[in-house]
């Protein structure tokens, strides 16, 4: 067959040109469809025997799922185009008109409003519990309660979530138990050996580790995941070849970074919290950590990279406390390798009210810090010469 110029342009040069052998990295499938021999083999495909269409399957998520299957010890891994993507999926594929979620008030600011303006919706109750507390979340449950939601680590006052006491309540329970485990990374808790059912990632944080991709992961039983995977599909929430490349790519270096980084966290913890300008700080790692014993016990590793210390509430003096830091940059996102930090109270200031905020210890002088792996001799020495906008104060 002779082809004219416009045809030859589609089809030249998109066969492989010579012998391709074990490359050392995996290469990128953006395909987003896969040719199909006949009818037969539409109906082998679409049964699962091969890959044919990229929302459906991809060789790219399955490998980054592997992975994370594999650091969480979980059976099956669905990756998602966001950490959001990942939470929707869970809580609209899993939870009927009728049913109670009951969340822990400490978690990430959207989850909680997805739950109160799209669960809502669907005729789904929801209510919140400290989840630091057991008995109130034991007193929280319903007959109708068929998920417990939480994180380990929860933003922004550090607090932790002892799960095997939080699984005590919904083991031989027709509960499930979901954890978002962003903040701790599997190196420092695994969800799943500790009684959750689901854990969840928001992979922009530490898996990604470069504040450059945008993902989210559901890491679970094989049985649950096959009743997940139909709603992951519909809703079309699945991750695109490239960046599932480039993250599993950064996994490679996760495991120096991290704990890099949480080491980081604990010295600078310590440096702030002896700085007298600093009224108070809040790491795991510290003593003064109201779950400081219930950390060192159930953390490897260390204790996450997410501190967060409070200055006076003046928002005059904090301003001019983030214009003094030199290094460390003001950014909407944590986990990447460079230290950033952010102010919640501002973050939240459209959503909750002066008073809501400071219950949630969102105070003006709150700073919560994303430390990164830099060494920690700069870090230390930019965050104490940014403190120079403040006086010596007594510890509240
Ligand atoms: C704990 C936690 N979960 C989930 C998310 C949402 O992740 P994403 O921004 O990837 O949708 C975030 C984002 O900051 C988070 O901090």
């Amino acid at each position: 067959m002779q082809l004219q110029l416009d045809t030859q342009l589609l089809y030249q040069g998109t066969e492989p040109c010579g012998e391709i052998r074990n490359p050392e990295v995996p290469p990128i499938y953006p395909s987003t469809a896969y040719i199909i021999d006949d009818m037969d083999d539409y109906d082998y495909a679409s049964k699962g025997g091969r890959y044919y269409y990229s929302r459906t399957a991809n060789p790219n998520r399955d490998g980054l799922g592997k992975a994370i299957s594999y650091l969480e010890q979980g059976e099956d891994t669905l990756i998602c185009s966001s950490g959001m993507a990942a939470i929707s999926t869970v809580l609209l594929g899993l939870l009927r008109q009728g049913d109670h979620i009951l969340m822990s008030k400490a978690i990430y600011g959207e989850t909680i409003e997805l739950a109160d303006r799209m669960l809502k919706n669907f005729g789904i109750e929801v209510s919140f519990a400290d989840f630091t507390d057991i008995q109130a979340v034991s007193d929280s449950i319903r007959p109708n309660t068929r998920m417990l939601y939480t994180e380990i680590i929860a933003n922004p006052l550090t607090l932790v979530v002892d799960l095997d006491a939080v699984h005590q309540l919904t083991a031989e329970k027709d509960i499930l138990l979901v954890v978002d485990s962003t903040f701790t990374t599997p190196f420092v808790f695994r969800p799943l050996q500790h009684g959750a059912d689901i854990v969840i990632h928001s992979l922009t944080k530490y898996f990604g580790g470069h504040s450059d991709i945008t993902g989210g992961s559901i890491t679970a039983s094989e049985a649950l995941i096959r009743k997940l995977r139909p709603q992951y599909l519909l809703l079309g929430c699945c991750l695109d070849p490239n960046t599932a490349w480039l993250t599993q790519r950064s996994i490679k270096t996760m495991g120096m970074r991290v704990k890099k980084q949480n080491e980081n966290a604990r010295l600078l913890a310590k440096a702030l919290s002896e700085d007298s300008r600093v009224r108070a700080v809040h790491h795991p790692s510290l003593p003064s950590h109201p779950q400081h014993e219930l950390a060192s016990r159930i953390f490897d590793c260390g204790c996450g990279a997410i501190i967060s210390f409070r200055v006076e509430d003046s928002r005059e003096k904090v301003n001019d406390f983030m214009h003094r830091l030199k290094l460390v940059k003001y950014l909407g996102t944590l986990g990447g390798i460079r230290t950033t930090y952010t102010h919640p109270a501002t973050a939240f200031r459209d959503e909750f009210t002066q008073q809501e905020l400071e219950e949630m210890g969102m105070y003006e002088g709150l700073i919560r810090v994303s430390v990164g792996a830099e060494d920690i001799r700069d870090l230390i020495e930019d965050f104490t010469q940014a403190l120079g906008a403040f006086d010596k104060c007594v510890a509240l």
